[in-house]
């Protein structure tokens, strides 16, 4: 979605601009520009497509201290220079970049073309927000930021520079990300992190509803009734490299190769001496546990898929029913929730609108609220009862992969608590599913190890059209991550299927040469899978089988087989997707595809 950045400073704020506007490329984006304050002028510079079209229209002396800078993912509006942030009002005295969705903007429209013969030039929606502070400005930019968003309805993380006061930046945010970098002699703003980090890790995080007014020297911030708000500094602890490649061709390639850190940050930093797990931000009791009869998980795409595994695991171990649900489903169906409803939140962004709405719908009818989130401070992990931090570190690459394998470990660890909790699972199992929790990391490492494997394999498939994922239990969990995670980085119209469905239909798809990814990691489904495959094979198709060591025999079926390292069947789901991840990854850089930046997708998604 898009993203925004902003400076105020003694410096030339445009190779800010532009330094803070590539951070926030991964989020996906179609056009770009930026506005800065020359000799109390408002330039703007907008262009379609990648940020260097943006680069090559800069006038190369353009200098000023002051200045806002967008990468635009088109809603209303194709992507064109024209629909691209900053808008500005028609005397060009104020400009505006926006993150969100004015929902009324229409009206608004209406109301400033027919009553105030204003004209418009986009087709945005964005757009009406310069008109209305133009509208409303005597002078007092802040004053009229106010004003404007009091008319306004949807969701928005807003940046405005006026011409008249060169040295102000004002931003307001409600429902799209927002946080300021405290700088020496300047001051940001930006979406998200990684785009400020260059310059400070000290942050503050913007709340919804809150107005921010920077200066070079002072940050203040206030409600909604125009009152001071005092904001603790956070300090990004996590280090530039993060954000960096570090030597890997693609950040997903990176990422898939740093699960092994992030699957034992997430566990190692919950347990204590005696491998007690302890869950700083999760303040379920043994009363309140005792008071949820059904467990709701909802999410949107990776995480959802997750939350399928977490079902698993929380039913298993905590003996607790547990619904899994997408967002944007669960929000308008009106589901069974009530007071005694764990609704629990997954979100790598932490700002999916979706799944923030689902929450809050949640929260609406009584349920208690715990997520799984991995951005700090971001808007679910704000407004949730519980909550639980992934350790993943920043996930740039727009598919989603170590948030994922830092989402089932999440849940492993949630379930395992549970099912202490409310003494469904006993100390011994739970002892031994613990220890073997704990050898993930390195068995995640021993995975990663044999990459060449699914390089070979992916370079005589790189061209197949016909892709199938199929498996049982949760193998079938992990088919459906594999299928996404294909289709969203190499567009192969691949899908998933319970491998027990196959006779129902779609088994009449198979051909010659269909490529099938098959996961048999579950013992007891071990043999149904075998035949499952028999069954593909005879109709031609190519099977890669993704199984346990041990599970030779296999190879007598299968026309490949990656073997996981041995574990339980309950935790094999970190190990078995990431053949599959790795997989989709060789697939699109083979294909020539920009891994990192799918086309259409981006990487939070705070639209519905
Ligand atoms: O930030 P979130 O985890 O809430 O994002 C949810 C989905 O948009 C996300 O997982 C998406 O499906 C990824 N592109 C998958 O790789």
């Amino acid at each position: 979605m898009c993203g925004i950045v902003g400076y105020v400073g003694t410096n030339n704020a445009v190779p800010y601009l532009l330094e803070g506007l590539s951070k926030l490329e991964y989020r996906g984006y179609d056009s770009a520009g930026i506005a800065v304050n020359v000799n109390q002028q408002l330039q703007i510079f907008k262009a379609k497509g990648r940020l260097k079209n943006l680069e090559t229209i800069l006038d190369t002396s353009l200098s000023s201290v002051v200045g806002i800078g967008h990468t635009r993912w088109a809603t209303h509006g194709a992507p064109s220079d024209v629909n691209a942030h900053p808008h500005a009002n028609e005397s060009q005295t104020i400009a505006v970049i926006h993150n969100g969705i004015i929902e009324n903007y229409m009206e608004i429209k209406e109301w400033l073309t027919h009553d105030k013969h204003v004209s418009f030039k986009s087709e945005t929606d964005s757009e009406v927000i310069a008109h209305l502070i133009d509208y409303y400005y005597e002078g007092d930019l802040l004053d009229a930021v106010y004003k404007a968003v009091d008319r306004m309805e949807g969701a928005y993380a807003i940046g405005v520079i006026a011409k008249d006061e060169p040295n102000r930046l004002v931003a307001v945010r409600k429902d799209s990300p927002l946080i300021v970098g405290l700088g020496e002699n300047e001051n940001f703003i930006a979406s998200d992190i990684p785009a400020l980090l260059k310059y400070t890790r000290n942050m503050l995080l913007i709340e919804n509803d809150e107005f921010v007014d920077l200066t070079k020297d002072e940050v203040k911030i206030y409600n909604s009734l125009k009152q001071p708000v005092k904001r603790d500094i956070y300090e990004v602890t996590w280090d530039i490299d993060s954000a960096e490649k570090e030597g890997f061709e693609h950040f997903t390639l990176k990422e898939i190769f740093e699960q092994p850190k992030g699957v034992k940050e997430t566990i190692l930093r919950r347990l204590n001496a005696k491998d007690e797990i302890v869950l700083e931000g999760v303040h379920l009791t043994k009363e309140i546990l005792e008071g949820i009869n059904k467990v709701y998980i909802v999410a949107c795409g990776t995480a959802y898929h997750a939350g399928l595994v977490g079902r698993r695991a929380i039913e298993q171990f905590a003996k607790i029913p547990v619904e899994c649900d997408v967002a944007s489903e669960f929000r308008y169906r009106d589901p069974f929730v009530d007071e005694h409803t764990l609704f629990i939140a997954v979100s790598q962004s932490g700002e999916t609108l979706d799944t923030l709405q689902s929450l809050r719908e949640a929260k609406r009818k009584g349920a208690r609220v715990l997520s799984i989130v991995n951005v700090v401070g971001s808007s679910v992990a704000r407004e949730s009862d519980d909550l639980l931090y992934t350790w993943a570190g920043p996930e740039i690459g727009v598919a989603s992969t170590k948030a994922y394998t830092t989402q089932l470990t999440a849940f492993y660890l949630l379930a395992l608590f549970m099912g202490q909790l409310n003494g469904k699972l006993s100390d011994a199992r739970y002892h031994e599913v613990i220890k073997e929790l704990k050898l993930m990391p390195e068995k995640i490492e021993r995975v990663l190890a044999k990459s060449p494997e699914i390089q070979k394999l992916a370079a005589s498939q790189f061209n197949n059209e016909k892709v199938f994922f199929m498996g049982r239990g949760i193998d079938c969990d992990l088919a459906y991550e594999g299928s996404l995670k294909l289709k969203e980085i190499s567009y192969i119209n691949s899908f998933a299927i319970a491998a027990g469905e196959l006779k129902h239909g779609t088994i009449a798809l198979i051909e010659d040469d269909t490529f099938i990814v098959a996961l048999a990691s579950q013992s007891n489904l071990y043999d149904k899978m075998v035949s499952n495959i028999k069954e593909v094979k005879a109709r031609g198709a190519h099977v890669f089988a993704i199984a346990k060591e041990g599970s030779e025999q296999l190879e007598k079926t299968a026309d490949e087989v990656f073997y996981v390292p041995n574990t339980m069947d309950e935790l094999v789901s970190i190990l078995a997707v990431i053949p599959t991840q790795l997989l989709a990854y060789y697939v699109s850089a083979l294909r020539g595809n920009d891994v990192d930046k799918p086309r259409n997708l981006a990487k939070s998604v705070t639209v519905e």
